[in-house]
């Protein structure tokens, strides 16, 4: 009596049954490995390159209040801890991307020129963004270090920036009142005499400020000493210092170190609310090649002040 077979291992896939051969399941199985091993490569490169990626990158944040009218809004760029660093030819590429922008006001926080670079950096860009917007200047505890603070502020002054120190300004930017503060970094007491107290001065600016209306903007290059800030009236606190942490991981850790904050500092970078008070803290635009920022490329921080809603409590 005939039966049917069915041939085994016979190399070639029966095309009635479906049924593969081993050397066919081995060779898909091969080809599955290879996938997965291109696309783990692939991630590990792109994880590499996101990782050092040191492009300047735009930041922005809203902030609401109730002191501007519904509908106003007041742009605001801000840079900080620039070291004198040079993006493109004459600072074209960092230029162009605050033109872009829009400002109604360039708020310089710190640490733009640098204690041991030339100044070649900072005084093209100051050359460069003095047409774009006004500008606000305070110093930061490089320019401090410099022992040149006054020569710097001098320079500052002559492209036509407001150095703040200590003091403030009241502007109309279109249609809405603010105040713009601004306090020399704590360092500046290397130029004082023994008895200069950072915090009494501070006082004696601000502390009658809380009557006056309109929206009140402090720079301080410093961002640790938000204690200090919240016991005056300041509705927004723009700072830098930090450098974003120098490493981070996103979603896990916002800075790794930074200056006077030590390990996992708590103002790394970002927006911080503490009660009515807003603080940004910029993580700046620093380069330097042989300190790497990892996960934290520069970046030029955008403000948009509106008076569409209430501040948050
Ligand atoms: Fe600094």
């Amino acid at each position: 009596m005939e039966t049917d077979r069915i041939p085994q291992s016979s190399g070639v896939t029966d095309t009635e049954t479906g049924i593969s051969s081993d050397s066919e399941i081995r060779g898909r199985s091969r080809s599955r490995k290879k996938i997965v091993v291109l696309i783990i490569a692939g991630l590990f490169v792109f994880m590499i390159f996101a990782a050092f990626y040191d492009g300047l990158t735009v930041r922005r944040y809203r902030v609401g209040t109730d002191k501007l009218d519904p509908g106003q809004n007041v742009r605001i760029v801000l840079i900080a801890d620039l070291h004198s660093s040079i993006y493109g030819e004459g600072q074209k590429s960092l230029v162009g991307l605050i033109k872009k922008q829009d400002p109604d006001l360039i708020a310089l926080a710190g640490d733009i020129a640098d204690d041991r670079e030339p100044h070649t950096g900072t005084e093209m860009f100051l050359a460069n963004i003095r047409d774009i917007a006004p500008v606000f200047y305070v110093s930061g505890n490089h320019e401090c270090w410099s022992y040149e603070t006054d020569r710097i502020k001098a320079m500052i002054k002559r492209y036509g920036a407001t150095v703040l120190e200590h003091d403030y300004r009241k502007i109309t930017i279109n249609g809405a009142e603010i105040i713009i503060c601004g306090v020399d970094d704590p360092d500046i007491k290397l130029h004082k005499d023994i008895w200069y107290d950072w915090e009494q001065e501070m006082h004696e600016a601000f502390d009658g400020l809380e009557t006056e209306p309109g929206y009140k903007i402090l720079l301080s290059h410093r961002p640790e000493l938000v204690d200090i800030y919240r016991e005056f009236s300041f509705d927004l606190v723009l700072s830098g210092h930090s450098h974003g942490g120098q490493v981070r991981i996103p979603f896990i850790l916002n800075g790794l170190y930074a200056p006077d904050q030590g390990l996992f500092p708590e103002y790394a970078g970002g927006l911080y609310r503490h009660g009515v008070m807003t603080h940004i803290v910029s993580r700046g635009v620093s380069y330097n090649p042989r300190l790497p920022r990892i996960f934290n490329p520069p970046e030029v921080v955008v403000i948009d002040i509106s008076g569409d809603r209430p501040p948050q409590h």
